[in-house]
């Protein structure tokens, strides 16, 4: 697998996002068939894992990566985010965007953050965190302040490198001129374009971006015509019965395109990606490993600059219908 640079960290360009592996995401799952998944990934070459405090209930996904990365942990860059798993009693802000998953209550208060992460070494079973990112910006913290908690805990040794997700540029210029920030982590796909400001400004700083939901949450795969019960997706509206089936209408020429080339639609919104910036990589998720494998295969893929012009113009026709937040 090829590697790439986030910051002063290497990582491959493909990992793997591990959040689908909880149940009451993307419907129902087995822990059997998450640990199968996991080690596709691993086995496959995307050793570097996303997961978050607030993946399943009670640490449910950080314990699974926990269980994959035993007796390997040298093999794995593991990241995970906190702030939205508060411990009770403590009072949490309203984060405005993230609806799709449900109101997002958010607190990233310093005095919490060293038991948030020390929680989380305990569910990863590690003693320490590759790469630590805020979830979301909480509306109630200045984020140098929590630039400076984090800065504390590379000092100590818990984590090795601070990461920010779901941050403006504006956001991720203050915390790093309190400390230097390795990645961002922010949607980006075929669907869903990232912030220019915040590609500039990462661009600028020498700031790695992980794009997430590079799949689009599945629907860049050209595969999803329905939805399960319990799948997070039915409170997205690009995903109500009616926008679901015209937007996959209006991707028919991307769908096309990938057919021309001989890869997946899957492969191709993966590979564009990649294409965007040398300090981009992604961290695709699947619960399936003839997936996981299809998935990674696009990190070999080059593109050529013909065929990303042509994806762009038809981008530019793709109306996507549904809003522009999940
Ligand atoms: N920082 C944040 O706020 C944030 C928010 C959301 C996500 N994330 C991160 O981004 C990661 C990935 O995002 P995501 O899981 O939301 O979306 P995604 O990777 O864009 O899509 C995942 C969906 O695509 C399907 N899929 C994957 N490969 C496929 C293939 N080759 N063919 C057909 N279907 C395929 C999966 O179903 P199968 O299981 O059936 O393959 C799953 O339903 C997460 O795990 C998480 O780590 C971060």
């Amino acid at each position: 697998m090829k590697t790439r640079t986030l910051g002063s960290l290497q990582v491959p360009a493909l990992g793997f996002g591990a959040m689908v592996l909880s149940p009451g995401v993307y419907g129902e799952i087995d822990d059997d068939r998450a640990e199968v998944a996991l080690k596709a990934a691993l086995d496959g070459g995307a050793t570097h894992v996303d997961t978050s405090d607030a993946y399943g209930v009670d640490g449910h996904n950080e314990r699974l990566v926990g269980r994959a990365i035993k007796g390997r942990r040298d093999e794995v860059v593991v990241a995970t985010k906190f702030g939205l798993a508060i411990p009770e009693g403590e009072p949490s802000r309203s984060h405005p965007v993230g609806y799709a998953f449900n109101e997002l209550r958010v607190n990233t208060e310093p005095r919490l953050i060293r038991g948030y992460a020390e929680r989380s070494l305990r569910n990863l079973g590690t003693d320490v965190i590759d790469l630590y990112y805020s979830h979301y910006p909480d509306p109630g913290v200045p984020i140098e302040d929590v630039a400076g908690a984090l800065a504390g805990l590379v000092r100590d040794g818990l984590i090795k490198h601070i990461g920010l997700s779901n941050v403006t540029a504006a956001q991720l210029r203050a915390a790093h001129a309190v400390h230097p920030v390795t990645a961002v982590q922010n949607e980006w796909s075929m669907w869903r374009p990232i912030d220019p400001d915040l590609l500039a400004t990462a661009r600028e700083l020498g700031v790695g971006i992980v794009a997430w939901s590079p799949l689009g949450t599945g629907f860049l795969t050209g595969t999803v015509r329905t939805l399960e019960e319990g799948d997070f997706r039915h409170n997205a509206p690009r995903f109500s019965t009616e926008n679901l089936a015209s937007n996959n209408d209006r991707y028919a020429p991307i769908r096309a395109l990938a057919a021309q080339l001989g890869i997946t639609p899957a492969q191709l919104a993966l590979a564009w990606l990649l294409h965007q910036d040398e300090h981009v990589v992604t961290i695709p998720g699947s619960r399936t490993p003839a997936h996981i494998e299809e998935n990674l295969a696009a990190a070999d893929l080059t593109l050529h600059p013909d065929t990303l012009a042509r994806i762009d113009a038809a981008l530019t026709r793709f109306e996507v219908t549904g809003g522009t937040l999940l």
